[in-house]
């Protein structure tokens, strides 16, 4: 009997996609396109809005925060390296921001993270916009790990980190009608080699935070960010090695990055605090990135084909070998495709 239902829905889901695509879309997109017009006339304004940033130490996290502060927002800036907090607090202030807030701390943490919000709650009264960047990544394939724990911190940080600081801002964030945004990265649906576990926790980030907004019905606004390449440390070649420490391996990032081009952190920055004031649920920067979606749904052979034949040296041969790296060294064109701050 059970089987018949499966049988009569196998064929039944295949006219009802049919039908849908031909009657409902349309018009559906349509109500999207008048809304987020809608939006955009509406677009938040954050000038005395309370932002928390984690990672705010540099790359996107940095050029977020001073994005925020041009607009008046005031900013509490979270990461491990105190200097550079501070000296990106001081830069802050110059922009435009009226306070800021620089804490001091490890979002893996789940002690640190509640410390941080409560932290940003104390001393500002509210919060409006917590936005979970801090994020590493691995470039090792799994076989070359000597100890598969030292992978560990990559979902440690970039999930569970922006897991703990949601779970601690959600009270304060309903109360403020706030917003969510998430630095999440194409690298989700990609499946570049050697960084399995970094597309993972991207892509556990995309899952955990499109649940989430069904949870939370429409109290408070989630923006998901999935950027291509952005001039960042990360680009920059600093990665947790298979040994488990943080290193600068630009090597390892030619053979990975290769020829795509990389965004500036300041436009792609831009684009990310645009977008969360409008209230949008997705970004994609730079937006020629979304065709990837498509190879990825229609062409999802050609891709990983691709991207082995590119990525991969051969057999005994050191990564470096990789076609993706002779590519840049031949070819020099590295000088275009990179911003110069990573090159
Ligand atoms: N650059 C890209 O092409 C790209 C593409 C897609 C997605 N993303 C994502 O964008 C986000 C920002 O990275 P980025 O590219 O700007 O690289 P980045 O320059 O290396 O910045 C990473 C930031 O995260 C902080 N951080 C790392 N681990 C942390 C921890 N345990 N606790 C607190 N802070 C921590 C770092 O500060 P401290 O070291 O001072 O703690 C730094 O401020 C990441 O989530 C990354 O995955 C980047
Ligand atoms: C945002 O609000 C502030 C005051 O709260 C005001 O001075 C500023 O002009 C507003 N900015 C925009 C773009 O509307
Ligand atoms: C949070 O802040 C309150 C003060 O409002 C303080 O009493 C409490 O100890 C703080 N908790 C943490 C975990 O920092």
């Amino acid at each position: 009997m059970n089987n018949l239902v499966n049988q009569i829905l196998d064929v039944a889901t295949s006219s009802i996609a049919f039908i849908t695509l031909i009657f409902i879309l349309p018009p559906f997109l349509c109500l999207r396109f008048f809304l987020s017009s809608l939006n955009s006339i509406f677009s938040e304004n954050v000038s005395g809005k309370v932002v928390l940033i984690t990672g705010a130490s540099s790359g996107i996290g940095e050029h977020l925060t001073y994005e925020y502060a041009r607009r008046g927002a005031r900013l509490a800036l979270v990461a491990r390296r105190w200097q550079r907090l501070l000296n990106v607090a001081e830069v802050s202030r110059y922009l435009g921001a009226p306070d800021v807030l620089v804490i001091c701390a490890d979002v893996s943490k789940v002690e640190d993270s509640k410390h941080f919000i409560n932290e940003t709650v104390n001393h500002f009264g509210r919060l409006d916009h917590l936005v979970n960047n801090a994020g590493i990544s691995t470039m090792s394939m799994l076989e070359e790990f000597p100890d598969i724990t030292n992978a560990a911190p990559v979902m440690e940080t970039n999930f569970w980190g922006s897991v703990y600081s949601t779970h601690f801002a959600i009270p304060h964030l309903k109360t403020s009608r706030g917003k969510i945004i998430v630095t999440a990265s194409s690298g989700a649906w990609l499946t570049v080699p050697r960084m399995a576990f970094y597309s993972a926790s991207k892509a556990a980030v995309i899952s955990f935070f499109e649940t989430l907004r069904v949870e939370l019905g429409g109290d408070i606004g989630i923006t998901i960010v999935t950027p291509g390449l952005i001039e960042s440390e990360l680009t920059k070649g600093k990665i947790l090695s298979k040994e488990g420490k943080m290193v600068l391996d630009q090597d390892m990032r030619d053979v990975e990055i290769s020829a795509v081009p990389v965004t500036s952190a300041e436009r792609c920055a831009k684009d990310i605090v645009d977008n969360a004031c409008r209230g949008d649920r997705y970004l994609t920067v730079p937006s020629w990135m979304r065709v990837t979606i498509l190879w990825k749904v229609f062409l999802p052979e050609v891709l990983e084909w691709s991207n082995r034949m590119l990525l991969v040296a051969g057999p005994e041969r050191p990564p470096t070998e990789a076609p993706s790296k002779k590519i840049l060294d031949l070819t020099g064109i590295q000088e275009v495709m990179y911003p110069p701050s990573i090159q």
